[in-house]
């Protein structure tokens, strides 16, 4: 199939653009599946109504059928239509965080989804993003829109529409490019379905954030102890990886030197992860910086595209710094530990 191009700027949500977003949206409306920018990554929209268009995600992206997908919603009015009624936290967190990285699980209407978005768990996770372009979008269309990451399954999340066409160019209808997106990891996924939220996935709302609005948060047990099955199916599943084989290192810089030279002794070539901050204290192959420790947004941004880099670099091994887990660390430490498939070496301290 010819995968369709449209560069459509944040200006969108004034009159003109329109235009540019109704060719994406008629094709979402005839059951294929479009990618789209948000401010976490790109996502993979398809008619949440509909099987025939839920299915092209799933087989565009090689996705496990039993994760569900996130319906993304443009105004509130269209909760109504595919959900019960709303608990009291969930209300207060889309009140406070909408349109925004949040997604809610709320308990599911029956019959209005296709069953391929919520593959029976009787729950669906419903966001709306805050961006003007998958606003206009899922306007336009009149739909709520299933949408998992624009990558394929197992890949670091797409942060540039040129990241969703080195993976699914060629296997989907189009791709709106909206730019990059901002937030660079995917939205906290916080399920209201019980007595007391979950969080589920950390990701761009922090927990420290949720606390402040309704007090009580859990965290799903499997964050902490990956023995643990994960309420959330998706978090089950290696992600996040890039081709070489990623290593998180915790310790003092000689032990990390140590580490890298290892490798290169035996002809290895090196990718080292590091914070802008300490890029210049290794010696390595290829040295790459998401962002800074003085603001851990940055390296959520930077994250995804970074570990892309690697991979065209042609590393054959790759070694990472660990990040603080407080705020937005909490979901950067996420994704880099499921990267690296919970490998981690540990300095030990003779003493
Ligand atoms: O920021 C985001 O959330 C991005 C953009 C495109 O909106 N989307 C995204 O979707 O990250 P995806 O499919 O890659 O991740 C969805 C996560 C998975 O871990 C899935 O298992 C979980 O949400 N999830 C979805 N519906 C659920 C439900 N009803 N119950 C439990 N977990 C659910
Ligand atoms: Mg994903």
């Amino acid at each position: 199939m010819e995968t369709k191009f449209w560069k459509v700027d944040k200006s969108v949500d004034k009159k003109e653009g329109y235009p540019q977003i109704m060719q994406p949206a008629d094709l979402l409306m005839n059951d294929e599946v479009v990618a789209f920018p948000t401010e976490t990554v790109y996502g993979l929209g398809a008619n949440a109504k509909s099987s025939t268009a839920v299915k092209k995600i799933y087989e565009a992206k090689g996705r496990p059928s039993d994760n569900p997908l996130i319906v993304h919603i443009a105004s509130k009015q269209q909760l109504e239509e595919f959900t019960e009624s709303i608990p009291q936290a969930a209300a207060r967190l889309m009140a406070e965080f909408w349109p925004g990285p949040l997604t809610v699980i709320l308990k599911e209407k029956a019959g209005v989804l296709s069953e391929l978005v919520t593959v029976g768990l009787g729950s669906v996770g419903v966001r709306m993003p805050n961006h003007p372009v998958a606003s206009a979008l899922i306007q336009a269309s009149g739909l709520p829109i299933a949408a998992p990451s624009a990558n394929t399954s197992g890949k670091p999340s797409p942060t540039l529409a040129a990241h969703v066409k080195d993976d699914l160019d060629g296997r989907i209808a189009g791709i709106v490019d909206g730019g990059p997106t901002g937030v660079g990891v995917e939205s906290t996924v916080v399920d209201c379905t019980g007595e007391i939220p979950v969080i589920l996935r950390p990701g761009g709302i922090t927990k420290e954030q949720i606390q402040e609005v309704i007090g009580k948060v859990i965290e799903d047990a499997a964050l902490k102890n990956p023995a643990e099955a994960p309420k959330a199916p998706g978090m089950k599943y290696t992600h996040y990886a890039p081709k070489a084989p990623l290593t998180l290192v915790e310790g003092s810089q000689g032990f990390f030197q140590r580490v890298i030279d290892a490798e290169r002794a035996e002809g290895k070539k090196v990718g080292v992860l590091a914070a802008e901050e300490n890029k210049e204290r290794y010696e390595a192959d290829s040295i790459l910086s998401p962002g800074s420790l003085a603001d851990l947004s940055t390296v959520a941004a930077g994250l995804y595209e970074t570990l892309r880099k690697f991979d065209q670099e042609g590393v054959n091994v790759i070694y990472s710094e660990v990040f603080p887990t407080d705020g937005i660390g909490a979901a950067i430490m996420n994704r880099l530990t499921k990267a690296a498939g919970q490998k981690i070496m540990t300095e030990k301290i003779q003493g």
